[in-house]
């Protein structure tokens, strides 16, 4: 049985403002709750998100308290699990996402998380590529299946395909058998999003999406996952009428503007039980490729930071165990 230290490394905040406040803290290792397992952590997601928060922007009632460690999802191996966990073990390797945590956040030795908000890496991935993917996956796939209902043979556009969220939605439509234009930022966002699969590729920031969304489905796509906001214009003007469908999580901006005759719906991405076993799922029948477009030690987070605002393939990751 490994033995838990009583204090940890974390990356983290003594208040609010730029990239450069986060720093390595030496904190104790949170405690267990009896519904929570304690995490070792071996990799940490760094999502656009966690600048926001380190900004000073808190989507929560209560004020968070400092020092505050960031990061809402990652992976890693389970260290102690609470009297009333059934499900994991000491020794698992998991993935788990939970947001505004107070017990803090994966930029951590440790990470205490419920216990439902956690679950065994999909046995395709390795611990770092599945640190990679909890609310990435999560947003992509109930992006794709809950808000979209994607079904077999529809037309979709995915715009800001080359991103953490878009790499992986790619791939999880063409699972549930739809035809993708994916867009994506730069030639080497749309050379990514053709090997995860799209059918079409355009370069959304200086490409013609209008013409190349006519020529994929000449009587109007059926619908759009919008995962950036500029640009998005083009891709509605693409949908079918009535009827298209337009999803995207909270947190894309400016955010797509409602349109006559095309059903539009924002969504957050949710995390439990059912919700991990068909991500996990999901992940394990579509051979997921996880593109790791930057990865920082723990003790380089603020480059992380700063690297997240930057154009990157995939996902930002920190490598925090050994
Ligand atoms: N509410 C939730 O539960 C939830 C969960 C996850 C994510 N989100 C939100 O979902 C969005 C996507 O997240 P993410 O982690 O995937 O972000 P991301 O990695 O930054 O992906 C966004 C992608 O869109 C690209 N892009 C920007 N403008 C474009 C254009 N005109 N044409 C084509 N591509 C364009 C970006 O490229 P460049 O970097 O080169 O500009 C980037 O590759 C974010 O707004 C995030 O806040 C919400």
């Amino acid at each position: 049985m490994p033995t838990v230290p009583k204090s940890m490394r974390a990356a983290a905040i003594d208040r609010s403002g730029g990239p450069a406040l986060l720093k390595i803290h030496r904190l104790a290792v949170p405690s267990v709750g009896p519904g929570e397992v304690l995490i070792e952590v071996e990799t940490a997601g760094v999502g656009s998100w966690d600048g926001d928060i380190r900004g000073g922007w808190w989507p929560g009632d209560e004020r968070p308290k400092f020092p505050l460690v960031l990061g809402t999802d990652g992976s890693g191996v389970v260290a102690a699990v609470g009297s009333r966990v059934r499900r994991l073990k000491v020794g698992d390797r998991v993935y788990g996402y939970s947001w505004l945590n107070p017990k803090g956040g994966f930029y951590a030795e440790y990470a205490a998380v419920k216990a439902e908000h956690a679950a065994p890496i999909p046995g395709t991935l390795d611990l770092r590529r599945a640190g990679a993917v909890p609310v990435s996956g999560l947003t992509a796939l109930q992006g794709i299946d809950d808000a979209l209902h994607v079904k077999r043979g529809e037309r979709i556009i995915i715009h800001g395909a080359a991103g953490a969220v878009g790499s992986l939605a790619v791939q999880f439509a063409k699972l549930r058998g739809a035809r993708v234009l994916a867009t994506a930022s730069g030639r080497d966002g749309v050379a990514l999003v053709r090997r995860l699969g799209a059918d079409v590729a355009v370069d959304g920031k200086h490409g013609d999406i209008l013409a190349a969304a006519r020529r994929f489905a000449p009587d109007g796509v059926d619908a759009v996952l919008a995962l950036a906001g500029e640009g998005i214009a083009p891709c509605l003007d693409a949908l079918r009428r009535p009827g298209g469908r337009v999803a995207y999580p909270n947190g894309v901006e400016p955010a797509p503007r409602k349109r006559r005759g095309i059903k539009m719906k924002s969504y957050d991405a949710a995390a439990g039980v059912r919700e991990f076993e068909r991500l996990t799922r999901a992940v394990d029948q579509a051979r997921l490729k996880v593109p790791i477009g930057a990865e920082y030690p723990l003790a380089r987070a603020s480059d992380a930071h700063r690297r997240v605002d930057e154009h990157v393939l995939g996902k930002v990751v920190l490598r925090v165990g050994r």
